[in-house]
């Protein structure tokens, strides 16, 4: 671990120093003279006095510097059979234009908007525009309900939507006026305007306050780049936290910008000009850092694929894409991996494209479960490379850095501590543990450039939910343990938060939704072990007394219950109706004990249980539905 340590050790002896040369690679409109302001600890910001614009150095600066004719977007999209490029001056100009379209429908500096668009150019354009202008973006994922859209619309008040009129998913057309509607209709906060961008498997009936994204775009002027404080947001990402309100993720402007560049090239090893493609979407984290912005400010060439790992048209669309577009590199989730190997096992379709170019698999979003890494390794034969990281720190916690040093890679490891993070795992009481014993995986605070500042508009519950656990930390919400060669193995979750098919969701909302219920007293919602999507939602309820519902009935109008409030990526397809819940004598459901024996694992089972019997009944019915 030659290379890497020198790098991580002078990380942690001089992160002022490490992050200053860092910032050297940003174009500044006002260079920063100081790294971190700590005046408001445990709220740190990252180069208080710096100045620029992220847009101008995902796109200008590469067309300045002469890479104004080389590739910077590929969209290859097989569910609308279409496949088209931008070079950095085409996309540069798309990108102005929808600035100044913004900018004409009031939009400026400080205002929020959300982009509620599929995995199209104009979700990218959409993103950068708002960048350009120094407007605040909040992109919102396709798969979710009109409820959870009104809950962004609610926290972020945004001054204008852009959506498209549909996103496609393989079964089917999802229309996105009626969701943007319902949702809108549940709000008090309005937006001036929704511009629509016609899709034409389905065009939505405008409205008045809605405007066509072309139209908009005829008639627009260019908009020069705004240069923003270094502090100022770029974007609030919205994520699932343990109760039902999402978490307004904000992302800061030269924080972000320095740290994603430093990650492109010390942890992916991607340069300019080089092709990668990251295989999320755009309404998560991976897809902001690694498909939008990650890429761009390093001058590479980014692909936007829209469409599944399978079944587009077969088990060989993942490959086609790498062999076509000569990608060095994917990033992707486990699940997408596992899709792959559930249709084609033995991987016979690779042999039909030429992968020459194709140099690493990084894999995250998930734990990358030993048996797919291993299947991943063999058929691919290139470093599969599992890291760790989450919508809050915005790039990889843990990760093998290609870029530094390959480092031996151990299945179940997510490898070492990425330079900036002092990951430690602590016991209960806040003490590290030592090599090998599991605990909570807490980062010693400040973190490094480019993670959260706080959360939208809510510091005091940034300091509870993160930075109140252990004094000094901010607390990931995984668990898992260091083994004595440094190599961290992170296990799962410690709070209700799951996973499911690399999607990040709450049980906690999805047990908001089947409270709802007329017929259902109480519930309990848990992730359970799933061979495709890594975890599942499982659902038990108790009934109110006195009512009488038939068992299918009830189940189906649950699960429409958790599509209707939270959509369809949710995948809650299994509700249980039980006489009781498991819990302690303070009330206290006991979901872990209730996970383990879901998953067939003997968990302890707490003394403070109100009625051991529960357990027995609830054991009965798993085992009747196995
Ligand atoms: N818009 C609307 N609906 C969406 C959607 C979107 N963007 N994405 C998913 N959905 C819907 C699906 O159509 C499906 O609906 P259905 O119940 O009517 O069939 C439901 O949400 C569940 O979708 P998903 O979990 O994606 O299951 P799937 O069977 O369609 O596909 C995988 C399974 C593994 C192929 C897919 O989940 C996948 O590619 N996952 C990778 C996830 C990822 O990239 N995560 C980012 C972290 S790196
Ligand atoms: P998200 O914020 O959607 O990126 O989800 C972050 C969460 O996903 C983490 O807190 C982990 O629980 C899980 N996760 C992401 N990547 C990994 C990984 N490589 N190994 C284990 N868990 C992961």
């Amino acid at each position: 671990m030659g290379a890497y340590v020198e790098v991580y050790d002078r990380s942690m002896a001089d992160p002022e120093g490490f992050w200053l040369a860092a910032a050297e690679d940003i174009d500044w409109t006002r260079k920063p003279t100081m790294a971190l302001d700590d005046s408001r600890a445990p709220l740190y910001r990252w180069f208080p006095d710096g100045e620029l614009n992220t847009a101008h150095n995902a796109l200008d600066r590469h067309v300045e510097s002469g890479r104004g004719d080389q590739t910077a977007l590929i969209y290859d999209s097989p569910v609308t059979d279409t496949k088209a490029s931008y070079t950095y001056t085409e996309l540069r100009e798309y990108v102005a234009t929808f600035a100044g379209a913004l900018t004409s429908l009031g939009v400026t500096k400080g205002d929020r908007v959300i982009i509620y668009l599929p995995m199209v150019p104009e979700a990218i354009v959409a993103m950068l525009a708002c960048a350009r202008i120094g407007a605040v973006h909040s992109v919102v994922f396709g798969g979710f309900a009109p409820k959870e859209l009104a809950a962004r619309v609610e926290d972020a008040q945004p001054k204008v939507i852009v959506a498209a009129s549909c996103g496609i998913e393989p079964s089917r057309v999802v229309e996105y006026k009626p969701i943007i509607d319902d949702a809108l209709a549940a709000t008090t906060h309005q937006p001036d305007h929704v511009v629509m961008l016609q899709r034409q498997a389905a065009t939505a009936a405008m409205t008045d306050r809605d405007v066509d994204w072309h139209d908009l775009v005829a008639s627009a002027s260019p908009a020069d780049p705004v240069p923003v404080a270094a502090t100022d947001p770029l974007y609030i990402l919205y994520t699932s936290g343990t109760t039902g309100k999402p978490k307004g993720v904000v992302r800061d402007t030269g924080g972000h910008a320095v740290a994603l560049a430093w990650s492109m090239r010390n942890v992916y090893d991607v340069a300019p000009g080089d092709v990668w493609w990251t295989a999320s979407d755009v309404g998560w984290v991976v897809g902001h850092s690694y498909i939008v912005y990650g890429p761009l400010l390093v001058g590479a060439t980014t692909v936007l694929y829209e469409g599944k790992p399978v079944g587009t048209p077969d088990a060989g669309a993942f490959w086609r894409v790498l062999s076509e577009h000569r990608a060095k590199a994917l990033f992707t989730a486990p699940t997408a991996l596992r899709a792959i190997k559930k249709m084609d096992p033995k991987a016979t379709e690779i042999a039909k494209y030429d992968l020459s170019a194709f140099q690493t698999l990084f894999m995250a979003g998930e734990r990358l479960d030993p048996e797919t890494y291993h299947w991943a390794h063999d058929v691919l034969g290139v470093p599969v490379i599992d890291h760790w990281w989450q919508t809050e720190t915005g790039w990889p916690i843990a990760a093998n850095p290609r870029g530094l040093e390959t480092l031996p890679v151990k299945p179940g490891s997510a490898t070492v501590p990425v330079p900036g993070y002092d990951v430690q795992v602590l016991d209960q009481q806040g003490n590290q543990v030592p090599a090998g014993q599991e605990g909570a995986i807490a980062i010693k605070l400040p973190l490094p450039p480019g993670t959260l500042p706080t959360l939208w508009g809510d510091d005091d519950r940034y300091v509870e939910s993160y930075l109140s656990r252990y004094e000094g930390y901010y607390l990931t919400g995984d668990s898992g343990y260091l083994d004595s060669d440094g190599y961290l193995f992170v296990m799962g979750r410690t709070d209700d938060v799951i996973n499911v098919a690399g999607h990040r969701l709450s049980t906690g909302s999805i047990e908001a939704a089947l409270a709802s219920h007329p017929a259902v007293a109480e519930c309990a919602v848990i992730g359970v072990h799933d061979a495709l999507k890594g975890q599942v939602p499982r659902g038990f309820v108790v009934l109110k007394s006195g009512v009488d519902v038939e068992e299918d009935t009830l189940r189906d109008e649950l699960v429409a219950a958790v599509r209707r409030d939270i959509g369809p990526v949710a995948a809650f397809r299994d509700v249980s109706v039980v006489d009781a819940l498991p819990k302690t004598r303070s009330g206290k459901i006991l979901r872990k004990t209730m996970r383990g024996m879901a998953d067939g694992r003997d968990e302890p089972v707490p003394s403070t249980i109100e009625d051991p019997g529960v357990l027995d009944s609830l054991r009965s019915v798993l085992r009747a539905e196995r």
